[in-house]
This record gives C-alpha cells, structure tokens and sequence, in this order.
C-alpha cells in the first residue's frame, strides 16, 4: 500500500513548517515544543528527505539527557505560551528547560531502522556511533533508577510518561492520586481541540498534582519511582523498552561499540519480568500492573499488540489482534468497542492513531500489517496528517499537520 506521490510532498511540506531548526514540534498550536518518542518517529520521516536532518533530530533531543540518564519528554527549547503546564510550572533546572519525566523510548529502533535503510552509509553509522552511548545510558536508566525492586518492571510515574496520556488503563491508579486544595489548572489545549476529544478535567486535575508533587520532591527520580502516588507499569514503556534493547544490541554488534554482552543480559530480565508480571497466560494479553496496589490490571488497551515487534506473540494475542482488526472500520481502536469505557472521540479512549498503527504493524507480517497499512494511508488521504480518528467513521480528530503522521507517511507507507 503507497501513497501517491502528491500526499507524500504533502507530509514534507508538513515536515518542513513544523521545523525548528534542529528540532520539529510535534503539531504547530498544540504542542510547540520537542516531544521524546514523536522526535524519533519523526526523525524517520526526515530520514527520507534528508539524513543528516534526521540525525541532527535525534541528537537534539538527546543533548537535553538529564546527568541520571533519563531522556525528558518536553524539551522546552524557548518560550512559547500557547502550552500548558510550561516550563515555569515544571521548574526543573535545566538547561534548556524540559519537563521532569520522561516518555516511551523508540530512539534507538528509530535509529537502527536509519542504519539499516540508509543511503549514506557512513553518514549515518557514524552519527549512530556518536549517539549510541547516550541512548545506552537513558536505557540503563531505566533498568537502574526506575527498576521496581520488587517485580524487576520498570516504574512508571505519570500517564504522560506512557504517551498515551488518558487511557482507561490509568483509571483505577490515577483515582488514588490526591489533589491539592486550590490547584491552579489551565487548559489551553482545548484552544485547538474541541473537549470531547481530549482528556476530561478531572484527569488533567491529577496529571498536574503529580508534576506538582514530583517537583515539591526536586525531581528527585529515585525518590519518584519509589515514592509517587501513581507507579504503574506501562505495556508500552515495557514492550518498547524490550523491542528498543533488542534492536541497541544488534546495533552495537554491528557497529562494534557499546557492550553487547550487558545489554543481552539485562534484556532478557526484562523479558523474564515481562512474561511474569504483565502477560496473562491464558489469553497471551499484555496488561498494566499497578505496582503501588501490587497487581496486575484487567483493563485491555491496544498497546499490547506492540507484544509482536517485542518478540512476545502468542496464538491467543494473535487471535486477540484479528478480532480488534475486525471490531471496527478502521482499526486499530485503542480500546474495544465492546468495552463500556470506550469513546469514540476522546484522545485514548477509543480512537485509531495513525502512529500506534504503525508502531504495531512494524511487528507484524503478511495480511495484518498490510491491514494496518491500507487503513492508516486510507484516514491520511482522506482526512490529512491526523493526529488521531474516529475508528468508527475514520473523521479527523485532535491536532493538524501533525508531524509523526506525516513522518509515517514517508518512512511506512512510501516503501513497506
Ligand atoms: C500527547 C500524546 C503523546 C505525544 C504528545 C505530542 O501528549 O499523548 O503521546 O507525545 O501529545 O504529540
């Protein structure tokens, strides 16, 4: 399934407005800051245009590393009012400002996906050479400083960390997060996006009494691992975390750096917890667990397909996939319709995103990922670079111009 060549020099002209110079915001009005996992993706799109580009996103994003490691979600590189919580609500330190958490990490797939496509062979494993340490370290990051004693999962502190912000997975560990009396809150997302397609008030309330408390502690990470009143772990912090270490380690053997040897180790723990904690072993279904209660969830989200690109597919979640493909027009729905807690039209909680589909169907072969395929370039001509959509009727929802749909279109639905 391709694009014709006039909606691909539609997603570079998007590509190109949504430049910063170095670093391409994720949508003009609604986020006009550097995203981690978007700036990945969209390096992908980049990649196609222009590699050095491509490499120089990565490296942006990566120049604003916290010293423990951790890769931050926002980099706020300067002022711009149209967002809320800014950096002046964050008050982390650094320079440039960025957020205090951080977000699912892809860099390194996205950067093993450049080195294996490239044109410029030696442009681009060079530039991998050069960012490969700074993406091990995030990693181990992970492993280290969020690592649940408990369960070996890794901790996760806010459902902005998880990039999929409002799902229905977070209900139940966001309700026993306390608000503070008098919390100030500012909604200028719903600035560009009507309501009813984003987060409801009093999920956002608890979004920011998190930032809020995290920030009250200095951002003091092991502090908030141990400590936040919302610690979870995320199937797609997990899956991805366990897809990104895998594709790390065949890049530092192919390329003869890092220590490949640590990184297998530490990866099949991963994979060990993973299997133990979060998977099911009836119906091979990825769920959340929820480490401040100390059990897994029942809620079903779509991220557990992301189990295929991570190596945990079973004949259960291969049947669970097919009857989500089939639930809807235009799958992947992020929750099942049949669920009581879907909606149609709000962010998380039901809507296909054009991303997910392409994050999940990098995992699969044959007449799934050619689904998956044939929808996602379907809503782009149809309804323009999305940010997500009604998977019932495949209408346009959330953000314009949106620079990871675009980056999809050129790097997934280009070439396969
Ligand atoms: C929203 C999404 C998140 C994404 C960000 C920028 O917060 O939930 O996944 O990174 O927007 O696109």
């Amino acid at each position: 399934m391709s694009l014709p060549p006039a909606t691909l020099e539609a997603a570079a002209r998007v590509l190109r407005a949504n430049d910063r110079g170095g670093w391409t915001v994720p949508a003009r009005d609604l986020y006009p800051f550097q995203w981690n996992w978007d700036s990945a993706l969209i390096a992908l799109g980049w990649r196609r245009l222009d590699e050095a580009r491509a490499l120089q996103e990565l490296a942006s994003l990566l120049a604003a590393q916290w010293p423990c490691g951790m890769v931050p979600q926002i980099v706020f590189h300067r002022p711009d009012p149209r967002y809320f919580p800014g950096p002046e609500v964050w008050r982390t330190g650094r320079t440039p400002p960025t957020s205090g958490i951080t977000q699912p990490p892809v860099l390194a797939s996205c950067l093993a996906r450049m080195v294996a496509r490239a044109r410029d062979r030696a442009l681009v494993e060079a530039g991998a050479r050069r960012l490969l340490p700074a993406i091990e370290r995030w990693h181990r990051w992970f492993h280290e400083v969020r690592r649940d004693p408990a369960t070996g999962l890794v901790v996760t502190v806010h459902p902005w960390e998880t990039g999929m912000d409002d799902s229905p997975l977070w209900d139940e560990p966001l309700a026993h997060v306390p608000v503070p009396e008098g919390l100030r809150l500012e909604r200028r997302d719903l600035v560009a996006v009507p309501a009813d397609q984003r987060p409801r008030m009093a999920h956002y309330r608890r979004f920011l009494a998190l930032v809020l408390c995290f920030r009250a502690w200095r951002w003091d990470q092991r502090r908030m691992a141990a400590q936040s009143p919302f610690r979870v772990a995320d199937p797609t912090t997990h899956l991805l975390l366990l897809a990104a270490e895998r594709d790390l380690e065949a890049l530092a053997r192919r390329l003869g750096v890092l220590d490949p040897e640590a990184i297998a180790a530490r990866t099949a723990r991963l994979e060990g917890a993973i299997r133990r904690h979060l998977q099911d072993p009836e119906s091979g279904f990825i769920h959340a667990f929820d480490l401040a209660a100390g059990r897994r969830l029942a809620a079903r989200a779509a991220c557990a397909f992301l189990a295929f690109r991570a190596g945990l597919a079973t004949d259960g979640l291969t049947r669970a996939l097919m009857a989500w493909l089939a639930a809807v027009p235009f799958p992947l729905p992020t929750v099942h319709p049949a669920d009581p807690g879907f909606e149609r039209r709000r962010y998380w909680r039901g809507p296909v995103w054009p991303v997910l589909d392409r994050l999940v169907a990098w995992g699969l072969e044959g007449e799934p990922a050619a689904r998956l395929a044939a929808v996602a370039a379907e809503l782009i001509r149809r309804f323009g670079f999305r940010e997500y959509h009604d998977p019932l009727d495949g209408h346009g929802l959330g953000g314009r111009d949106f620079s990871w749909t675009a980056a999809l279109a050129l790097d997934w639905l280009a070439d396969g």
